[in-house]
C-alpha cells in the first residue's frame, strides 16, 4: 500500500483495528519514507508488539519476528549451520575426499536461516520485529546492529548475504535496561506510553465485542484514574481490555464501587496496588 501521509497511516491502522496517535503514525510514516528502522518503547501492554502486527497487515508484507531473551546468542538470531545433517552427510560421504565435502556441507543446503538472515533473504520485503531487545546482552545487541546497520549477513564459509529486499524494522523495548547510544542513532525513537482515555475508549470498543460505548468509556475512565495512583505496576491496555471483558461476562454493564472492589484483580497484580486502589478509590 501507498501511504501518502500520517493520516493515512492512522486511518489504514484503524481499519485493522489498531488505535494509533499522532505520534505513532508520524514516526511510521517516516521510517516508511526514509527506510529507518522504528524503535517503540514504553511500558508492556501499551500496543508495541501489536504495532508490528498491525504494520504487517497494512502494507501485505510478512512478519518476521525475532523474540529476545537473555542468553540469545547468533546461531538463534541470524543462523547456524545444520550439524546434524552435516554429520549425516559426512557419515554418507565414504570415500569422499575431505575437501569437496567440506565445500558441499557448508552450502545453503545445510544452513539454518534464523529471522533476521530470513528477513535478509526474503524475495518479498517483510515486517521484520526484534521484540524487547532489552532483555539480550549488550554484545548481542552490537551483533544485532551490524546486521540492521548494512542488510547484510557475512557467513565465512559462504560469503556476504545482501538484502534483497528493504524489510520494515521494528525494535521494541520495555526499558529494562539502557541501549546502546549506536542503536538509538540508528533508529526513529517512538515512545508509547499509556493512552490518553478517549484512545483508550477506542481501542476496547475496537477490541472487545459486545461492549457498549458507555461502559467503554467507564472503564477507560476507571483505568485512567488507577494509573495516576502511586503503584508497582500500573494497569496496560491489555489489563483494562481484560477487565472489560470480564465486566460483560458478569453482565455488568456499569461500574460502581462495588464492582470495582470485586474485580480490581483484574485489573492490579499486586496485593499492595489492590489494597492502595481499594483505599483510594472504593472507600473513598
Ligand atoms: N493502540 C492499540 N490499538 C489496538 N489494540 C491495542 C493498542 N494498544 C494495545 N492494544 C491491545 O493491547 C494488547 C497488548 O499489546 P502488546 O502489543 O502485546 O503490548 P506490548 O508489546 O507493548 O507489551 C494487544 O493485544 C491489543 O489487544
Ligand atoms: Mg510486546
Amino acid at each position: 500500500m501507498e501511504l501518502t501521509g500520517p493520516a493515512e497511516v492512522r486511518a489504514a491502522l484503524r481499519d485493522v483495528e489498531y488505535l494509533a496517535d499522532d505520534r505513532i503514525s508520524q514516526v511510521v510514516y517516516l521510517a516508511e519514507q526514509l527506510g529507518k528502522p522504528i524503535l517503540v518503547e514504553g511500558p508492556a501492554g501499551v500496543g508495541k508488539t501489536e504495532l508490528a502486527k498491525a504494520l504487517s497487515t497494512i502494507f501485505d508484507r510478512r512478519l518476521i519476528r525475532l523474540q529476545c531473551y537473555e542468553g540469545l546468542d547468533e546461531s538463534k538470531a541470524i543462523y547456524e549451520w545444520n550439524y546434524k545433517k552435516q554429520l549425516l552427510r559426512i557419515q554418507a560421504g565414504g570415500e569422499e575426499a575431505w575437501g569437496s565435502l567440506e565445500e558441499d556441507i557448508f552450502s545453503d543446503e545445510f544452513l539454518l536461516a534464523r529471522p533476521l538472515l530470513e528477513g535478509i533473504l526474503s524475495e518479498q520485503p517483510v515486517v521484520l520485529l526484534i521484540d524487547e531487545i532489552d532483555r539480550v546482552e549488550v554484545e548481542t545487541e552490537a551483533l544485532l546492529l551490524e546486521v540492521l546497520s548494512d542488510f547484510q549477513v557475512s557467513i565465512p564459509e559462504l560469503g556476504t548475504m545482501a538484502a534483497r529486499t528493504q524489510p520494515l524494522v521494528l525494535l521494541t523495548s520495555n526499558n529494562t535496561r539502557e541501549l546502546s547510544e549506536a542503536l538509538k542513532r540508528r533508529c526513529l525513537f517512538l515512545h508509547i506510553g499509556y493512552p490518553t482515555v478517549e484512545r483508550e475508549q477506542e481501542i476496547l470498543l475496537a477490541r472487545v465485542d459486545g461492549l457498549t460505548e458507555m461502559l467503554g468509556e467507564q472503564v477507560a475512565r476507571v483505568v485512567s484514574s488507577i494509573r495516576d495512583l502511586d503503584l508497582k505496576k500500573a494497569p496496560s491496555v491489555s489489563e483494562s481490555i481484560d477487565w472489560a471483558r470480564t465486566l460483560l461476562a458478569l453482565g455488568i454493564d456499569r461500574v460502581d464501587s462495588d464492582v470495582l472492589d470485586e474485580t480490581l484483580h483484574v485489573l492490579l497484580k499486586y496485593q499492595a496496588d489492590i489494597d492502595t486502589a481499594r483505599r483510594e478509590l472504593v472507600e473513598a
